[in-house]
């Protein structure tokens, strides 16, 4: 039976195999093409403490996804298809390896902050 999103070490696991499977994705890997490795070693940590604070309330996450998106729609548009995609892989990730409270939560989290997102950008 798989477990559920327990610790910071489940969370790595998820945000780095979700990114294992958007790097070799055509539909969305553009949009992270051009992160060089230490900028791509920074957003991994953001994104750790980014869903680390939407599971175990740590209150280290400090920034704002809709101005960085927003950023990085008007450099390249960020459209349905992409989002769609994005969320699928996203979800597929989390099924893979955890099912639980926090599992749902987290897919929940990421469908709903997509939506704003889609409508606010
Ligand atoms: C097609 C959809 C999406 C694309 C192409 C995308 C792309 C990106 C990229 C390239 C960055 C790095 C920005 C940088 O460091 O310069 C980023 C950051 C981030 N993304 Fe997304 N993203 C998408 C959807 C989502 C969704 C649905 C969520 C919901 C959880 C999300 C959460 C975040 C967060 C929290 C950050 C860090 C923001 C910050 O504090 O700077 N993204 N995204």
């Amino acid at each position: 039976m798989k477990q559920d999103i327990n610790n910071t070490t489940d969370i790595k696991k998820v945000v780095d195999q979700f990114y294992a499977k958007v790097k070799s994705d055509e539909t969305i890997r553009h949009f992270f093409n051009n992160m060089r490795e230490e900028h791509w070693q920074k957003h991994l940590l953001v994104m750790y403490a980014f869903w680390e604070n939407v599971l175990f309330h740590t209150g280290e996450y400090n920034g704002n996804p809709l101005e960085t998106h927003r950023r990085i729609h008007q450099q390249n548009p960020v459209g349905f298809v992409h989002f769609h995609r994005w969320l699928s892989l996203f979800t597929a990730t989390v099924d893979e390896s955890f099912a639980g409270k926090n599992a749902d939560k987290m897919k929940e989290h990421a469908r709903g902050i997509a939506a704003v997102m889609q409508q606010k950008i």
